[in-house]
């Protein structure tokens, strides 16, 4: 795989962290911190397109998740919903374009049902994306292609034999999306918690001990110019990625 060199990456997808610790440190209730989380994805949804981001993935749900406690995981929900439905104009009179991965088909149904219209409302839009994790797990993501693969083998559309990374990655929520360059984690943890494990394989990380309630533009451009030091070499060599043309096929 070879790619230009850009001063932008094309897809950042960011682990929202640490609304909870953010509404602890001020002495609110944690659904406080998810609210402010939600002003803070408003943000950085437009930040990142300032700054040529042309697709942004968002950690906003994942499938561990529903084990919070119940009143957490329905205020989210809750703001899950207002969110999109507040949203709507905005991605629609902006050209944001909102898609998600995950298995949305688990979430309530009014969130469903907004997530439905929105994306229809948006599908057309080709040049900002916002992707939404929703109800999303790597593990589960696998669990699934493998299952649409296996059936795909049965019903003799693919041939067992031809299983190749660029045939199997076609059965993941992330198909038709180009894998992300960078990954940000906000609130200090280093871990990748079940987020585009395979997606990730090549991508740039970058951690930095911010709040996601705290998370702002200036914060989004350190981690792209953090980004831009870093060598990405895609298992080759410095001295082959200065001369491409040597590269065997
Ligand atoms: C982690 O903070 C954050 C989440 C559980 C997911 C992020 C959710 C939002 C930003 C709000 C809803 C999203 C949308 C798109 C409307 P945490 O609670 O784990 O923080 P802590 O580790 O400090 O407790």
């Amino acid at each position: 795989m070879s790619q230009a060199p850009s001063p932008v990456p094309h897809h950042v997808a960011i682990i929202m962290d640490g609304n909870g610790r953010w509404a602890k440190s001020h002495g609110l209730p944690r659904i406080e911190g998810h609210r402010r989380g939600v002003e803070t994805v408003r943000t950085t949804t437009f930040a990142a397109r300032d700054l040529g981001v042309r697709m942004l993935t968002l950690y906003a749900f994942s499938i561990e998740n529903w084990k919070r406690p119940p009143d957490e995981v329905g205020a989210l929900m809750g703001l899950l919903e207002y969110y999109l439905k507040q949203e709507l104009t905005t991605f629609v009179r902006d050209r944001v374009r909102l898609r998600t991965i995950g298995r949305t088909d688990e979430l309530p149904a009014g969130v469903q049902q907004v997530l439905r219209t929105t994306m229809e409302e948006t599908k057309h839009f080709a040049d900002y994306t916002l992707v939404l994790a929703l109800n999303y797990g790597s593990r589960s993501e696998v669990v699934d292609a493998a299952r649409a693969y296996a059936a795909a083998v049965a019903a003799g559309q693919e041939k067992l034999n031809d299983g190749s990374w660029a045939t199997f990655s076609r059965y993941l929520y992330t198909a038709d999306m180009p894998e992300p360059d960078l990954v940000i984690r906000t609130s200090g943890e280093t871990r990748i918690s079940n987020f585009l494990l395979l997606q990730a394989a090549y991508a740039e990380f970058v951690f930095t001990p911010v709040l996601w309630p705290d998370f702002t533009k200036a914060d989004l451009a350190a981690a792209i110019a953090e980004f831009n030091k870093r060598e990405r070499r895609f298992g080759l060599t410095s001295e082959q990625l200065a001369k491409p043309a040597a590269v065997a096929k």
